[in-house]
């Protein structure tokens, strides 16, 4: 076998198959292998005349159809059986070659792969890879970690192979060093939760409150789709909120269990921002709230529990009232990608990745879930200013959330009043009141803390640390 395939790929159920066909598609050769190969041959079969593959069978024949430095992705489940083909892998390998993982790896095991591949001189590029199968067909948004010597071979090649924004930049860049790559796919993943629990909150609320159907809540969406709220999540809602289910003739969303799963990287995402410090709320919100639809038990136990009765809005109060919502939502959508971006900024100093945000918003504009016009804007803020302490500092989309303030205020009372449970916008408001406060009971906390166990305090009027001696004369004592 000639050593004649530009890059290769193991793994291949559907998201593995289907970036393989791009690459092949964009003219590279393309060697593929499956623990099975019965896939392998699947593939070439069917796809075959979509571009040149070399179908191995097994691990030593794979490794051999890769022309040097090698380029191998590997597209398997995160967690042990990515070590396992790891090790499966690597002693055949050459110093300068490359694994790559496109899977949703744990950015912390990337960087131990990354350690010990690099012991033998092999590149460990953890890759986040985004937009599902269609994505990985048609261009995803690409997330490259590892060493820069890799990127600078592998980088042309997944700028061919990803999706392009609207003004044709390919939506990749070199995210940092080691385990960045998957780091920013972790926080993209969050990021999509919120957004998705976001739009999910809007929806229930144009249900409950003003009393309409999906079908017409699916023709809001659409129209928000023409605005500022412009997303492929958006656009998607429209169509999952009318389509009807043939068996029933009933809306689809009222005949599926309202019970979401998750896979875990929003998880991962509010665990770490806790080991970072950083006020994930909105995210966080968005998680619980995925594990509260999944407690039947609970659920069921307290369905009886008191609450609120109204009667949905009249037509012209309803038709005002979701106007309102856009406003929540988009206000309540600053505040997820405000905290997400400070989640990557901080990662990226514990680390020492040197993340260009911008870049980052950049390589979102296309190809990944949670696309949307909106990120250009989030990327001229960064570009404008690399050191932004925060998104709400950006004076447009400062303006934006304060001209939609009142109406998300008006749109929480109602929530409450009516009994709708809104963590997400409620999450999200809490955050934006909170930044912006000139004070908060923040130190009546630190007045608890040092009464109870001595845990000292500062003042707002001199430097140091100060204790009062809360069991005795409460003097105070310099710490
Ligand atoms: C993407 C998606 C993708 C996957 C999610 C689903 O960017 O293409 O995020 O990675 O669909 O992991 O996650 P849950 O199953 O946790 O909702």
């Amino acid at each position: 076998m000639s050593s004649s395939a530009q890059i290769g790929v193991t793994g291949l159920a559907v998201m593995g198959r289907n970036l393989a066909r791009n690459f092949a598609r964009n003219g590279y050769t393309v060697a593929v292998h499956n623990r099975t190969s019965a896939r392998t041959h699947a593939l070439v079969e069917e796809f075959g005349q979509e571009g040149t593959f070399i179908a191995a069978e097994t691990a030593a024949e794979f490794v051999a159809a890769l022309e040097r430095p090698r380029r191998l992705v590997i597209m398997v489940k995160a967690g042990e059986p990515t070590d396992a083909v790891i090790r499966e892998f690597a002693p055949l390998l050459e110093p300068g070659d490359m694994i790559i993982d496109g899977g949703n790896a744990h950015f912390a095991d990337t960087r131990r792969r990354e350690r010990e591949l690099r012991e033998q001189g092999l590149h460990f590029v953890g890759t986040g890879v985004s937009g599902g199968e269609e994505g990985a067909l048609h261009g995803p948004s690409v997330m490259p970690g590892g060493s820069p010597e890799s990127y600078a071979t592998l980088g042309p090649m997944l700028e061919k192979i990803s999706a392009k924004a609207a003004d044709g930049t390919p939506c990749v860049t070199h995210c940092g060093p080691d385990g960045a790559g998957h780091f920013v796919k972790m926080v993209h993943n969050g990021i999509e939760y919120a957004d998705m629990q976001l739009i999910a909150e809007a929806y229930h609320l144009l249900r409950e409150v003003a009393g309409y159907s999906p079908a017409r809540i699916a023709d809001i969406f659409r129209t928000w789709n023409t605005g500022r709220l412009d997303s492929y999540l958006i656009e998607i809602t429209a169509e999952v909120l009318s389509h009807v289910d043939a068996a029933t003739g009933r809306p689809f969303v009222d005949v599926v269990q309202d019970q979401a799963e998750q896979k875990g990287t929003g998880r991962w995402t509010v665990q770490i921002a806790l080991d970072l410090g950083v006020p994930v709320s909105g995210i966080a919100e968005a998680v619980f709230a995925r594990s509260l639809s999944g407690h039947t038990a609970l659920r069921e136990a307290s369905g009886g529990l008191p609450g609120p009765s109204a009667e949905p809005l009249g037509e012209a109060d309803a038709a005002a009232f979701a106007d309102k919502v856009e406003q929540a939502l988009y206000a309540s959508k600053i505040v997820s990608y405000t905290q997400g971006f400070h989640e990557i900024q901080a990662g990226s100093d514990e680390f020492g990745w040197n993340i260009d945000l911008g870049a980052v918003a950049a390589i979102w504009r296309g190809g990944c879930i949670i696309r949307a016009a909106f990120l250009d804007r989030i990327r001229a803020a960064y570009d404008t200013r690399a050191d932004l302490p925060s998104l709400l500092s950006d004076k447009s989309f400062a303006e934006e959330i304060g001209a939609a303030q009142d109406d998300w205020r008006a749109v929480l009372v109602a929530a409450t009043e009516q009994g709708v449970p809104t963590p997400g916008f409620s999450a999200a408001l809490a955050y934006y009141d909170a930044l912006r406060a000139a004070r908060l009971p923040a130190a009546l906390t630190q007045g608890q803390r040092d009464f109870f166990g001595a845990h000292t305090y500062r003042r707002t009027d001199r430097d140091g640390s100060f204790h009062t001696l809360w069991g005795g004369d409460r003097s105070e004592v310099t710490a």
